[in-house]
């Protein structure tokens, strides 16, 4: 996407991090260029995250200078800088950010977490299937040292569905009840008491720190004992996005203290 400013002045790399503060991270400067850039850098989100929810059929963007406030997001924003006349041109984004979720794992268990996730991902129409996806996801998977099956995705397009089988061969989704999308491979290392802010079995509680009766299931679960407002009327027993039954979740004081459960932003 063409700006009428030079983004090649923003942006010295191919590939540059954007977060809450809306500046480049080696920028250096006055206060008046400090604001230039800032108004630059919100009109790129601003754009790019419109060209992306027109892309995904959404109704409102999901990124945008405004939406960064207050966040850990982070925009990752790959540069053409010979493009536009040698002016660079913004060729995708992908932003990421932790979330408060409630997801299954495979054998019905809820958890509620806070895992990194994929919020947003777009490369312009004129050069997708180029591999540049490709190049900024791998940017993104070492950056944040993690690793594809690691990450909860936003409702993801089916697009972004067919790129993850072909670079990462990760296909294997995990049903859930929300907009989000987990594989097989993201619970493997939740199981630590210090990655579970709550977990509860869905057909009844257990003491906690006990394993349950399940081959595939050997680590002993981090559980919340003596919580009884989060409820579900039934075990799991199919599997895909819609068929998860829909726990009953009643504000207790444990969600109340600083882990709302924020959602999709879909
Ligand atoms: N139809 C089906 N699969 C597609 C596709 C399309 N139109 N475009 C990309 N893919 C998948 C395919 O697996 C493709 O491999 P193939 O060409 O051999 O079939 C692979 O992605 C190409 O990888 P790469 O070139 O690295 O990806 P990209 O630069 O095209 O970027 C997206 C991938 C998803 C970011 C890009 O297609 C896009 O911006 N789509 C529109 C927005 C969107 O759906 N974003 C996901 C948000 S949840």
């Amino acid at each position: 996407m063409d700006f009428k400013f030079n983004v090649n002045k923003l942006f010295v790399k191919k590939i540059n991090k954007v977060t809450h503060t809306l500046v480049p991270a080696d920028f250096s400067g006055n206060l008046q260029e400090l604001s230039d850039v800032q108004m630059k850098i919100s009109k790129i989100l601003d754009d790019m995250g419109e060209a992306s929810a027109i892309a995904q059929c959404l109704k409102k963007s999901v990124t945008s200078a405004s939406r960064l406030q207050g966040t850990d997001h982070i925009v990752y924003l790959l540069v053409d800088s010979i493009g536009n006349g040698g002016l660079g041109t913004i060729v995708g984004f992908l932003k990421t950010g932790s979330k408060n979720l409630f997801l299954f794992d495979e054998v019905g268990s809820c958890f509620q977490l806070r895992p990194r996730c994929v919020l947003d991902f777009y490369i312009h129409e004129s050069k997708q299937r180029m591999g540049l996806g490709r190049i900024l996801y791998q940017h993104m998977l070492e950056d944040e040292c993690t690793t594809p099956e690691k990450l909860a995705i936003d409702r993801p397009s089916n697009k972004f569905l067919q790129f993850l089988q072909k670079h990462y061969g990760v296909h294997d989704i995990i049903g859930q009840n929300n907009k989000f999308v987990v594989f097989k491979g993201f619970f493997d290392d939740v199981y630590q008491p210090s990655n579970v802010i709550q977990s509860m079995q869905l057909d009844g509680f257990i003491s906690a720190g006990t394993s349950r009766n399940n081959s595939n299931v050997t680590h002993e679960r981090p559980l919340l004992r003596d919580y009884p407002k989060f409820h579900s009327p039934a075990a799991r027993r199919s599997y895909g996005r819609h068929a998860a039954a829909k726990p009953i979740i009643h504000d207790g004081p444990a969600l109340r203290q600083n882990n709302k459960c924020t959602g999709s932003d879909k």
